[in-house]
């Protein structure tokens, strides 16, 4: 098995494994990534390889600290501002990119901007400042499917293609990073998750959210429509159960007539529902269900995210 703990002596041994170009999952508070080190673009290369993702849809670049990111981006005033407060955390600014950083273009996609965070998890962080490079790390999933928020969902996905996984137990947040646009003179959300738009906006004031029904406008690349997706068919709706169909549920009152139920959280809070979202379709999606039907979650707040993440998952691929 190569799910290691996240012991010195592994920590180190997957620092090894980055610096020579081999790829590592790597926990993060949101979800596992697929790391590779980002100023290597065989390394690079690799990920794209075996996610099966688009060359086009650029990566997000892990470092450990501020002055690391300062090397690769230009932060204006709202960025030092944010990653000041918000960083280590579920945030990911999109800034200018600086012409003498030794980013891979290929994990920018060739853009002159570049998406950049800091993780807010001990296991990202020890190896971050123990490879003392940056790393590109998308969701450490297929391209398309369910993202990852333990180390056995990285395991089934990849298999022994994947050297090493480091356990960081399950992911706190469970969604992935709001992506932040702070290229244009109004900061936009280009896609919603782990911060919401109110906490950016105690910040900084007032920020625009990209429309998330254009699916492939040039600021969002990665914003496909079908996303996210189990394999068995979702419906965001929950009457009339299906023969062996799965509930995924949200709040105390549980309809019936479902084959299994699995709740978000019983209470309403959407913190909890975020956590539990990815495992739980993770655990839906299975031979013995014939379809997931799910019940609303609030648009407001971290809803925001999680249902963005339900609507792509119940989107068919086309
Ligand atoms: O929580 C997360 O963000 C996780 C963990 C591993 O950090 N990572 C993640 O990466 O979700 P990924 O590659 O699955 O999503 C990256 C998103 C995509 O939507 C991509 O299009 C966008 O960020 N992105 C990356 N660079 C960009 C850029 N220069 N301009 C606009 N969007 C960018
Ligand atoms: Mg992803």
């Amino acid at each position: 098995m190569p799910i290691l703990s996240p012991t010195p002596e592994n920590i180190t041994e997957a620092a090894r494994h980055l610096i020579s170009g081999g790829l590592v999952g790597m926990p993060t508070e949101t979800v596992y990534g697929l790391a590779a080190d980002a100023t290597n673009g065989r390394a690079v290369a690799q990920i794209y390889e075996l996610k099966g993702r688009p060359a086009f849809n650029p990566l997000i670049i892990h470092v450990a600290d501020v002055a690391a990111a300062e090397k690769l981006a230009v932060l204006d005033e709202r960025a030092q501002f944010l990653a000041r407060r918000l960083w280590p955390g579920a945030l990911t600014l999109v800034l200018p990119r600086r012409a003498d950083s030794f980013i891979s273009g290929l994990a920018t996609a060739g853009l002159d901007t570049i998406a950049i965070r800091i993780p807010d998890h001990g296991v990202a962080l020890d190896l971050l400042r123990t490879v003392n490079r940056p790393l590109a790390a998308p969701s450490a999933n297929l391209s398309g499917h369910l993202s990852p928020s333990l180390p056995g969902h990285v395991a089934l996905e990849f298999g022994n293609q994947l050297g090493i996984i480091l356990d960081g137990g399950p992911c706190r947040v469970g969604l992935e990073s709001t992506v932040l646009d702070l290229t244009g003179p109004l900061a936009t959300i280009l896609r919603p998750g782990g911060i919401t738009r109110e906490t950016i906006e105690a910040s900084i004031g007032p920020v625009s959210a990209a429309n998330p029904h254009i699916p492939e406008s040039p600021k969002s690349p990665g914003m496909l429509a079908s996303h996210y997706a189990p394999s068995l068919p979702l419906r965001l709706d929950w009457t009339h159960p299906g023969e062996k169909e799965a509930l995924l549920a949200f709040g105390p009152l549980i309809p019936e007539g479902f084959a299994t139920v699995l709740n978000l959280s019983e209470t309403g809070d959407l913190h909890e529902a975020a956590a539990n979202l990815f495992a739980y379709l993770h655990a839906l999606d299975t031979p013995e269900h014939s379809g997931i039907a799910v019940m609303p979650v609030p648009n407001q707040g971290l809803g925001i995210a999680i249902n963005d993440r339900l609507k792509r998952a119940a989107t068919p691929a086309s």
